[in-house]
């Protein structure tokens, strides 16, 4: 199959929406990283992008909305506190998981009683979503376990050949997957941190439960809420270790590596001098969302320059900090150690 590339006119998003509207897959972009999207009515559609992404049969997609008005028939009822929740945050990289209507194929919720759903803030993404007429299935347009794609180019690297076009709307701007919240629990419940952070869910809702898996490795034997945090994800083909600790005992650390030749250090912005090791940097130390934008790029980078072990300066986890080391914990597979 031949993969289009499409650019951000008016010509090619109606190409887009036509493609999708007969059946078709597109990646597309978002505000947090490129989606691989169908029309998310049509089960037969929607199951291509499992086999174009290889991804497991029981991981539950997004489906995207350019209107508020448009979620109403994809769940059974919208509670007040998911209301509140959207006109705070709508349009936005936030998810909201609410009990499905019977108009969502199982393949978009795996088998799930549940439908996750987004309305995503780039203009581009909703212009998109009203050329197909239609609401939209997009898990992140990666091959299943690499980094989510943040620009056309990754996008294009992981798809051509598998999908029928990726339309080039530039780079993503918060280069982290949105924050999922599911309401379907008794007590609201954090599955995913994003850019929306949990202080800025509990301002709205009150009440709200981080679950296990955002920090953690859940335990063998306990059922995932969201199936996608069990799997090992967003890896580079290096192994990663997380290394807490001040940037001298990094130093100290990364001193004692005999043979440095295939070994990298994954730091902060103005590190490079100091750390004694090939260096691929992602953001300010400082600042959470200047990490965000580029940690995925990062990773793709340490593959193209044939990093073989990566030791990763540790983020901190407060506010969107917490995306950032939710995802640098699974690239590095769980492995932390600290100084
Ligand atoms: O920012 C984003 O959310 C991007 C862009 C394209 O919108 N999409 C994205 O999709 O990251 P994906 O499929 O890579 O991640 C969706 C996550 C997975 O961890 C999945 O298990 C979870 O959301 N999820 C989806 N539906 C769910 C449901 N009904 N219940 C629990 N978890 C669900
Ligand atoms: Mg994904």
């Amino acid at each position: 199959m031949q993969t289009l590339l499409l650019q951000n006119t008016d010509q090619d998003i109606a190409c887009a929406g036509e493609i999708l509207r007969r059946g078709g897959l597109v990646a597309i972009p978002t505000e947090t990283v490129y989606g691989l999207a169908a029309n998310a009515l049509d089960g037969a559609a929607v199951a291509r992008i499992f086999v174009a992404k290889g991804r497991p049969q029981d991981n539950p997609l997004i489906v995207h909305i350019s209107d508020i008005s448009q979620w109403r028939p994809l769940v059974r009822d919208i509670p007040d506190s998911a209301m509140a929740l959207a006109k705070a945050y709508w349009p936005g990289p936030l998810t909201i998981i609410l009990p499905k209507s019977d108009i969502i194929p199982d393949e978009v919720s795996a088998g799930l009683d549940t439908v996750a759903v987004r309305f995503p803030s780039m203009r581009t993404t909703r212009r998109i979503i009203d050329a197909a007429g239609v609401p939209l299935a997009a898990p992140s347009a990666n091959l299943s376990g690499s980094p989510s794609p943040t620009c056309a180019r990754h996008t294009m690297d992981d798809m051509r050949g598998r999908i029928d076009a990726v339309l080039d709307g530039g780079d993503c701007n918060f280069g982290v997957e949105s924050t999922v919240v599911t309401l379907a629990t008794e007590v609201p419940r954090l599955l995913r941190p994003g850019a929306v952070t949990p202080e800025e869910l509990r301002d709205v809702l009150g009440r709200l439960e981080i679950d296990e898996a955002v920090m953690g490795k859940l335990k063998e034997g306990v059922k995932a809420a969201s199936p996608g945090m069990k799997y090992r994800h967003y890896s580079p083909k290096a192994e990663v270790t997380i290394v807490k600790s001040t940037l001298e005992a990094f130093c100290r650390f990364t001193e004692q590596v005999r043979d440095k030749s295939e070994v990298f250090a994954l730091c902060f912005d103005g590190e490079q001098n100091t750390i004694p090791l090939s260096c691929v940097t992602y953001g300010r130390e400082d600042d959470p969302l200047t990490q965000s934008h580029r940690l995925f790029t990062a990773l793709r980078e340490l593959d193209e320059r044939g990093a073989k072990t990566v030791y990763a300066r540790c983020p901190s986890t407060e506010g969107v900090g917490m995306a950032v080391y939710n995802r640098l914990l699974r690239a590095a597979g769980f492995h932390v150690v600290i100084l």
